[in-house]
């Protein structure tokens, strides 16, 4: 039992709703796809944890119906969504499955991507251990998941109002259901099974100014300590938690700022990528109010 994925399964019919693609993690979503480069070799491509399977429809409509798409998802009632959104594509196929033990055959992949899903792993070591196993040699991939330092306005503001309700054990087993790494620890995962020729490891901050209706939406799903208040304290540490987050109000909206890092992995460029290692690259900033999206 996991219930990270026992409450994706639970949302699922609520994913796509417009107010949770409107919001932060549409947008951030949505920066993660562009990151998603499709080749003319890459013609068995997998994305793990897929979740409703709107982005492998996209890129499956967008590609020539010989590139084979394999959706992986835990979460049964997203992976029902990603069947049906995906089957009139004869080329795509929703298989259930979690980056710990990955349901696909060795040295089968030409290119992987995972948009927000790697950060909910329950083992680091035997994630990496099954992405190195499932790529071709020749196999390129492109990762989004969020970092150590991901919503530190919330988390400043929360944590005194949880403190109250939850016990600091239950808090710790809370917050490590999430695996968020800084930018050295998430290089030297990924180095230990790919190696460091092709390999980059980046980190990007994105702020977004939304409404508390706005962020609340999506935002409890990823706080995985609302799933351990007693259902009897539930409405008024909801209440609370609401009145700590209002406070951030400002002209712009209240913000949030997602720690992204991203793992590019590439077999051509190795030149290029080979300065990018050493993580002294200039740390991208970006704002988001509403649906706008400017470069700092
Ligand atoms: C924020 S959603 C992202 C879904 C999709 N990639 C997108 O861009 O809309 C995170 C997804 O990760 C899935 N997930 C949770 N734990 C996972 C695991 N251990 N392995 C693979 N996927 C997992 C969830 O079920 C959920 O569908």
């Amino acid at each position: 039992m996991n219930p990270v994925i026992e409450a994706y399964s639970r949302i699922a019919s609520e994913y796509d709703h417009p107010r949770n693609i409107e919001s932060c993690w549409g947008s951030i979503t949505q920066h993660s796809l562009g990151l998603v480069t499709l080749r003319d070799g890459h013609k068995t491509v997998a994305d793990i944890g897929c979740g409703t399977g709107r982005d492998l429809a996209r890129l499956a409509s967008a590609s020539p119906p010989d590139v084979r798409f394999i959706g992986v998802e835990p979460a049964a009632n997203m992976r029902s969504i990603a069947v049906g959104r995906t089957a009139h594509f004869p080329n795509v196929r929703i298989i259930d499955g979690r980056f710990e033990r990955l349901p696909l055959e060795s040295q089968s992949i030409d290119y992987l991507y995972s948009i927000l899903a790697f950060h909910w792993t329950t083992d680091l070591g035997k994630s990496v251990a099954e992405l190195a196993r499932v790529m071709k040699p020749t196999g390129e991939l492109d990762m989004t998941f969020i970092g150590r330092h991901n919503g530190r306005e919330f988390i400043r503001k929360t944590t005194p109002v949880f403190f109250k309700y939850l016990t600091p054990a239950t808090m710790i087993k809370a917050v490590s259901l999430r695996k968020q790494m800084t930018l050295e620890a998430a290089t030297a995962l990924f180095r230990t099974a790919f190696g460091p020729p092709g390999l980059s490891v980046t980190e990007s901050y994105h702020t977004c100014y939304d409404t508390l209706e706005g962020h609340w939406g999506w935002w409890v799903r990823i706080e995985s300590q609302l799933l351990d208040i007693p259902e009897a304290k539930k409405a008024e540490c909801e209440h609370a938690v609401r009145g700590a987050i209002a406070t951030l109000a400002t002209d712009k909206g209240i913000p949030y700022t997602v720690h992204l890092l991203h793992v590019r992995l590439r077999h051509e460029e190795l030149t290029e990528r080979a300065v990018s290692q050493d993580c002294t690259h200039a740390v991208e900033r970006t704002e988001m109010v509403g649906f706008g999206h400017k470069e700092l």
